[in-house]
């Protein structure tokens, strides 16, 4: 029999010469060439300058922030979410390579199979949606629906828009002929359980717009009501695969039309978002009825260079609350704001004037800082009053502002609309950074301690060298350099060479790293290696001499130590000799 794990290994490395990783990570991170390397803005953490590095050569990333990092593995498992076996999946399914049924850790397996299904789920459901919309006599009020919205059957099409029939179990008979596993379609949040036994069917007599995830999958599902009745628009719950709070419909579809004109336009709704669509306008995702999130701003960072969120005046209004407003600033987003005539929304404007009146209103877009910042003064009569509010809403969100260059300018902009000095300002702003919570300060030691780890610069430069001229290993280990070291990860590293070293002679470095275990010694690695070379060819000999320098200073340092400890007076004696040996 074949042995599975190393037919499973030997796909690995299959897909490792397949994708490359800069036009895999490029498809969902703005890179720019920087020398050897690609940067860009860490997708993991929140930035605003680029410290996420690319290696084409090394086939790696690194973020010099926040230190993820690996291989295309790393970065799907990472970035989508998802385990090990099924990041490899993906990318075998995406880059055409072949796959064995390769063995797993129990509860790997037990994840991954149970996303499987739920996804296997949720796309014969929207078959079953889709179809009976497009044939079925049960789908009429659908399509009158869909025809009323005047929705085109390119767009019912493309967008796989359904219809749910007005029945108690429509679908869950459909899952039972298709022979589907109803406890799975209610993880999935298509039926709900009967309180004395058996099913029902979730979503009934709306019509259904499926929600992909980045991959094009189907996660869940909105439902309307084809009336006026309540509540309007019936969504899937949290499931392991759908998270609203994470999801923007229609990315999936606009990302690569947001990429090339860099700006994103964030509207509210399914039906917004078609209505744009289906006048050509290809920049629009929607949010699934909840309030922007962190998480969707870092994800459309990657194919944004920024935001235009379009209001209806309604929601303008219910939206000053600044809460979006701080995560754009925060994650460096530049984010405007678009107003709507009226009582329109996107889908109804768009269909009346067409869209390059859309286009118009986006041409019109202010800045969000001065959006929330002109409606909040316009909502009071009583002029100092206002002022106080105001101040009181936007000064966390300025203290909350890690880069200090856009709070200073966002301060200036602040002082010149209300009319107040910079300098009371900058007053208020230090007052409130002092009473800010005990957790916030507390992040900011830990920052200061791990950054002040990474000045451990003899390590990294050692790592560096290594990495960079092999050829110097031997040396390095006779010589003790292990003296020099002090970050633990990194004596580990050294530690593992030596060994490998002794058995194997040399080995590429990203074979040592493989190799590693612990998951900080990599990271030390990989930064090392990503980093470019800290000396070129002919300083390697002096840096080396130098440092050879210091370990005998630190030898001869200890020997003292320990004569002096001893009482040894001959040893004693020896040190100077031994000092004007070395350094006359
Ligand atoms: P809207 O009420 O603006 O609906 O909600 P809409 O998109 O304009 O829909 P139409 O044009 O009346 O058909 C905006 C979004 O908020 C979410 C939905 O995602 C909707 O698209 N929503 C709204 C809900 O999740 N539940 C609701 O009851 C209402
Ligand atoms: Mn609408």
């Amino acid at each position: 029999m074949k042995n599975s794990s190393v037919s499973y290994q030997a796909a690995k490395e299959e897909l490792k010469r397949a994708v490359d990783i800069v036009e895999l990570i490029g498809q969902f991170v703005q890179l720019r060439k920087a020398g050897q390397n690609f940067l860009g803005l860490c997708p993991f953490h929140s930035e605003k300058v680029p410290s996420f590095t690319v290696s084409p050569s090394k086939q790696m990333f690194h973020c010099f922030g926040c230190k993820k990092g690996g291989d295309i593995f790393a970065f799907w498992m990472a970035y989508h979410h998802v385990s090990f076996p099924q990041a490899m999946r993906d990318l075998a399914e995406r880059y055409h390579v072949s796959l064995p049924t390769g063995t797993l850790g129990p509860l790997e397996k037990a994840k991954f199979e149970l996303n499987e299904a739920l996804l296997e789920i949720n796309e014969i459901a929207a078959q079953y949606f889709h179809q009976l919309l497009k044939s079925s006599a049960k789908g009429e009020p659908g399509r009158r629906y869909f025809a009323r919205r005047a929705i085109p059957a390119e767009i019912i099409d493309e967008f796989r828009l359904g219809y749910a029939p007005k029945a108690w179990d429509g679908l869950i008979k459909f899952l039972k002929s298709k022979k589907a596993d109803l406890e799975k379609a209610r993880q999935a949040g298509l039926i709900i359980a009967k309180e004395k036994g058996g099913y029902y069917d979730r979503f009934r007599d709306r019509v259904m717009f499926p929600i992909f995830n980045m991959r094009g999958q189907v996660v869940g599902f909105g439902g309307r009501v084809l009336d006026d009745s309540l509540p309007k628009y019936l969504n899937t719950p949290e499931t392991p695969v759908f998270h609203k709070g994470k999801l923007l419909y229609g990315l999936h579809a606009s990302y690569q039309a947001i990429r090339k004109s860099g700006c994103a336009v964030i509207v509210e709704g399914y039906t917004d978002f078609l209505a744009l669509r289906k006048n050509g306008f290809h920049e629009a995702v929607a949010t699934l009825g909840t309030a922007l999130t962190r998480e969707h701003i870092r994800r459309l960072k990657g194919y944004a260079r920024e935001a235009i969120v379009v209001f209806d005046p309604d929601t303008a209004g219910k939206s000053a609350a600044m809460g979006s407003l701080s995560y754009f600033l925060d994650e460096g987003l530049p984010a405007r704001v678009a107003l709507l005539p009226g009582n329109e929304d996107p889908d109804s404007f768009v269909n009346k004037k067409g869209v390059v009146a859309f286009q118009g209103l986006l041409e019109n877009s202010v800045p969000m800082f001065d959006f929330f910042i002109d409606r909040k003064l316009s909502e009071k009569t009583d002029y100092i009053e206002n002022r106080v509010d105001l101040l009181k809403e936007i000064i966390p969100v300025l203290s909350e502002l890690r880069n200090s260059a856009q709070r200073s300018l966002y301060t200036r902009r602040l002082s010149e609309k209300l009319g107040i000095a910079e300098s009371a300002l900058i007053e208020e702003l230090e007052k409130w950074g002092r009473q800010r919570s005990w957790t916030a300060r507390q992040n900011d030691l830990v920052e200061k301690v791990t950054a002040s780890k990474a000045k451990r610069k003899d390590d990294l430069f050692l790592l560096n060298l290594l990495v960079n001229y092999p050829h110097i290993t031997q040396r390095v280990i006779n010589q003790d350099f292990r003296l020099l070291l002090s970050d633990p990860a990194v004596i580990q590293i050294f530690d593992s060479l030596a060994e490998m070293h002794a058995k194997e002679g040399p080995l590429p470095a990203a074979e040592v790293m493989d190799r590693l275990e612990a998951e900080d010694a990599k990271e030390r690695l990989r930064e090392a290696m990503l980093m470019a070379p800290f000396c070129d060819d002919n300083e390697v000999e002096l840096a080396l001499a130098e440092f050879e320098d210091r370990i005998q200073k630190i030898k001869i340092l200890e020997a003292k130590k320990k004569a002096l400890k001893k009482g040894d007076i001959e040893g004693l004696a020896k040190i100077p000799k031994l000092i004007r040996e070395r350094w006359g």
